[in-house]
């Protein structure tokens, strides 16, 4: 069976892609934005296209000789997702009518069409109905709510607040009810849906037991054995409870606020068609699916994050744009007598709970303040303590380019009058930092003529401290093996 994965860098679209490389009836084939992405063990298993929906030529090459679409493209993080998203569907089921597709499996989000029903889940089920609209492709659509795995934006959220705050004034949604499903279990159902004899479009919602919000927050606390108590207040302020997510949890004003405008309503499944069509799938209970996303994060085996996927193809874009920078902090220290791998591997433990190397407090300050504007904020944190693949998200950075012990390139997502990029450089005996600025107008100028006296003592100390880290480390290596 030839299969196409669309979204294969996304939340689910990576999971996905590992459980279906397994497969060894299947003939894989990835559609993604940004090839660089992925690493050599998974272009060399799967063809692989790059492109975009919104252009159709891409849709051809991708779509051609596939028998199965799995659609799991998404553009939340752009403020304008309805239309990107209906366009793309639109696109997507026209290509697949054309190149005789036999089916498309969608997943979607829970919920029905009412005037309570918020933005993001009525695009969510238009985009269903547009999927549904050929006549000769089947499509069926896996409708889930909230999705508890490691690194998915509503167990971040829900981590988050438990782990932050023992007491908790919550605002009217946290008793809306919904069903919440393991993203294990989703991965199941988008299996099943592959080989499902079935020959009309079809709805599946999925989801375990039905349990307000309120429940979810308490059987999160249990599940890290903390005590909390939530004290209810009669309110249901959206803006303010997304400038509460945005304040405690990693998850920006924007798309804290597409969420919890979807809590004021129900999404709990409106059909019986997966006990129907899969009975031999059970979900698990929903402090299982808490203890296997908390087993992941603490084994360091999240295969992927919320913040992965970025609403826009900016890789080759902003590499391009390095040139154009106006700007130059460049640092460069003679590196003869270091371990060019372990000052590499030492570079790219940057970020998160490793911290900047230097003047981490700056950073944090510079984290709080871009989330106060409605940035990123610093809190992304990263997936991995040590590796680092190209277009992941690293505190309020991205990652650029990573080329193995020669060159790591950050681009700076917090809110800034202009672009800015990170590089780390190591050019046969030195190691160049570089931070590259190419500002908006005259704000962009002043912003980092005002900053100059900030970098000199942040890059300065930067790239001593890198050099450092990497000392205190050959040095301990070197201890350890003669105790051997
Ligand atoms: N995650 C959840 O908690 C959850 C819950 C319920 C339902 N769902 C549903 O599951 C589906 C997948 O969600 P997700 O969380 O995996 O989304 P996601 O992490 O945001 O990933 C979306 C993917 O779509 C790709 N994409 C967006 N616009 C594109 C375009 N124009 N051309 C090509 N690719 C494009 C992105 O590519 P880039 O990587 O290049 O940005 C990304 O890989 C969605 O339909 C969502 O509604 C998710």
């Amino acid at each position: 069976m030839k299969v196409l994965l669309t979204g294969a860098n996304g939340y689910i679209g990576r999971r996905l892609k590992k459980k279906l490389l397994q497969d060894a009836s299947i003939e894989l084939k990835i559609f993604v934005r940004n090839k660089k992405s992925l690493t050599q063990e998974v272009l060399d298993s799967c063809e692989v296209i790059e492109g975009d929906t919104l252009n159709k030529e891409s849709l051809r090459a991708a779509l051609k000789s596939v028998d199965v679409a799995y659609y799991l493209i998404h553009s939340l993080q752009n403020a304008n997702y309805k239309e990107l998203d209906k366009l793309s569907a639109q696109n997507f089921i026209q290509i697949a009518t054309e190149c005789g597709v036999k089916r498309v499996i969608y997943l979607g989000g829970l919920g029905v069409k009412n005037s309570q029903t918020s933005e993001h889940l009525l695009s969510r089920i238009e985009t269903g109905e547009v999927l549904s609209s050929s006549a000769s492709v089947q499509t069926i659509c896996i409708r889930a709510g909230v999705i508890i795995g490691s690194g998915s934006a509503s167990f971040e959220i829900i981590r988050n607040l438990v782990e932050k705050l023992p007491l908790m004034l919550t605002p009217k949604w946290v008793n809306t009810y919904a069903q919440p499903i393991a993203v294990a279990d989703v991965l199941h159902y988008l299996l099943g849906a592959l080989t499902l004899e079935y020959d009309k479009n079809l709805i599946v919602d999925i989801g375990s037991k039905k349990m307000p919000y309120k429940e979810m927050m308490m059987q999160t606390a249990e599940a890290l054995g903390l005590k909390r108590y939530l004290i209810p207040i009669p309110l249901l302020s959206i803006t303010l409870s997304s400038h509460w997510l945005n304040l405690f949890t990693p998850v920006p004003f924007q798309i804290a606020r597409v969420l919890v405008e979807g809590l004021k309503s129900e999404v709990v499944i409106q059909n019986e068609n997966a006990a129907i069509y899969f009975p031999h799938i059970t979900p698990m209970d929903y402090i299982s699916a808490v203890q296997q996303a908390i087993l992941e994060i603490e084994k360091k085996q999240v295969i992927s994050r919320w913040s992965d996927a970025d609403g826009q193809s900016w890789d080759k874009r902003h590499l391009n744009e390095i040139s154009d920078a106006i700007f130059v902090d460049r640092k460069e220290r003679d590196i003869s007598d270091y371990d060019k791998h372990e000052l590499f591997e030492v570079v790219c433990a940057i970020g998160g709970a490793n911290g900047w190397f230097a003047y981490d407090f700056l950073w944090e300050i510079r984290g709080r303040f871009d989330k106060a504007i409605g940035g990123a904020g610093i809190n992304r944190g990263r997936r991995d303590e040590r590796a680092l693949r190209v277009g992941e998200s690293l505190d309020f950075w991205r990652v650029a380019d990573v080329v193995e012990d020669e060159r790591l390139l950050l681009y700076a997502q917090m809110k800034l009058p202009g672009d800015g990029w990170l590089e780390f450089k190591i050019e046969e005996n030195r190691l160049i930092q570089s931070a590259y600025f190419f500002p908006k107008g005259l704000l962009g100028r002043i912003y980092w003529y005002a900053l100059i006296p900030l970098h000199y003592l942040v890059f300065t100390n930067m790239i001593e401290s890198i050099l450092d880290k990497c000392k205190k480390r050959s040095d301990s290596t070197k201890a350890d093996a003669k105790r051997v």
